[in-house]
């Protein structure tokens, strides 16, 4: 409880911080915002200090963050986040097997929409039918984002499309470079995957509980990081730019992105995320397999309904609906 109760406080001080468009804090300031003395806004400081930010301390003007750490925590995502609901409530653990249990267990004891479970590490990442996804410690995001839609369990694959409009548009604004999707899930630089994502439902017949969203997202691996099986299909996006990138940024950006599009999906459908989404996919016009558990089918992309399922046209015209499919371009 009183972990809480500091870290509360600790969020509201990030929060003016955000506001403060980096001008000084005073101690006194910051003792009134959030009710305690100025030995205590001190205090704050100092474990703020001990997290890795570092801040400017004048006298007669107060307190201005300089730098923030490298590793991600709570209180650096929090800074300069603008979002209303995602990324509100952070759960940030060093080691996990998978953020998805977390979040599914976090989901279930009733979390808020909008949380969002981080990890350092996974020891038992999971991927797509049932793949296992590498996780490596402080190199990636991985990340779980708990959100519930008033929408009918079919629709929930809509969210997996949305999820990878987000995630493209927030690299392209960190690294100015555009990635490209391919169906359904997978973001690709140069061929390669740089990020994956896994959506999972909580759901009754016919309502959603909760959707369980995990994006893992390739950050700051070297090639020679990767098991020789991920070399030659796996990239990161520090390897694609040419240098390190801070993962809270990226995090942060993407919950803005997301939220924005979830929004626009709540309120006008799924159909101007269809035309975005389409418009980054690689696979839209062009000849593939897709391999699905009931035989392989080939033909050409002609795109994605309006469930994001997608069309595949054969050699004789006939079309296919496919909901689930390994895809080979
Ligand atoms: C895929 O197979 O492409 C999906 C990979 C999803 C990986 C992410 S990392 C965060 C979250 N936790 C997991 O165990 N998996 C997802």
């Amino acid at each position: 409880m009183a972990h809480k109760v500091q870290s509360e406080i600790r969020k509201k001080m990030i929060d003016a911080f955000t506001n403060s468009n980096e001008e000084y804090l005073s101690g006194q300031y910051l003792a009134d915002l959030i009710g305690c003395s100025r030995t205590a806004v001190w205090k704050h400081i100092e474990e703020l200090r001990k997290e890795g930010f570092e801040l400017e301390a004048v006298r007669r003007k107060g307190y201005r963050i300089t730098k923030t750490p490298e590793k991600v925590t709570p209180d650096e995502i929090r800074l300069g986040l603008q979002t209303e609901t995602l990324g509100r409530q952070i759960h940030h653990e060093e080691s996990v097997d998978s953020t998805q249990k977390i979040a599914h267990r976090l989901a279930y004891e009733g979390a808020q929409e909008g949380t969002v479970v981080i990890a350092e590490e996974q020891l038992s990442g999971r991927g797509r039918m049932d793949r296992r996804w590498h996780s490596p410690k402080s190199t990636g995001v991985w990340m779980s984002v708990i959100l519930r839609p008033n929408i009918p369990p079919p629709k929930a694959p809509q969210l997996t499309l949305i999820t990878a409009v987000a995630v493209v548009q927030a690299i392209e604004e960190l690294i100015d470079l555009t990635p490209q999707i391919k169906w359904p899930n997978d973001i690709l630089m140069n061929g390669k995957k740089v990020t994956g994502i896994l959506t999972e439902l909580q759901a009754d017949a016919d309502r959603i509980i909760s959707i369980i969203i995990g994006i893992g997202i390739n950050v700051n691996q070297d090639l020679h990081d990767y098991p020789d099986e991920l070399k030659t299909i796996a990239t990161s996006l520090s390897i694609e730019k040419g240098e390190k990138l801070s993962r809270s940024e990226l995090i942060r950006i993407l919950l803005g992105k997301l939220e924005n599009l979830y929004k626009l999906y709540l309120d006008k459908g799924f159909y101007p995320i269809k035309l975005l989404w389409e418009s980054y996919a690689v696979s839209i016009g062009k000849n593939l397999t897709a391999r699905t558990i009931t035989g392989s089918i080939y033909g050409k992309a002609l795109g994605i309904t309006e469930d994001g399922v997608l069309m595949i046209e054969d050699s004789s015209g006939k079309v296919h609906h496919v909901y689930s499919a390994d895809i080979e371009l």
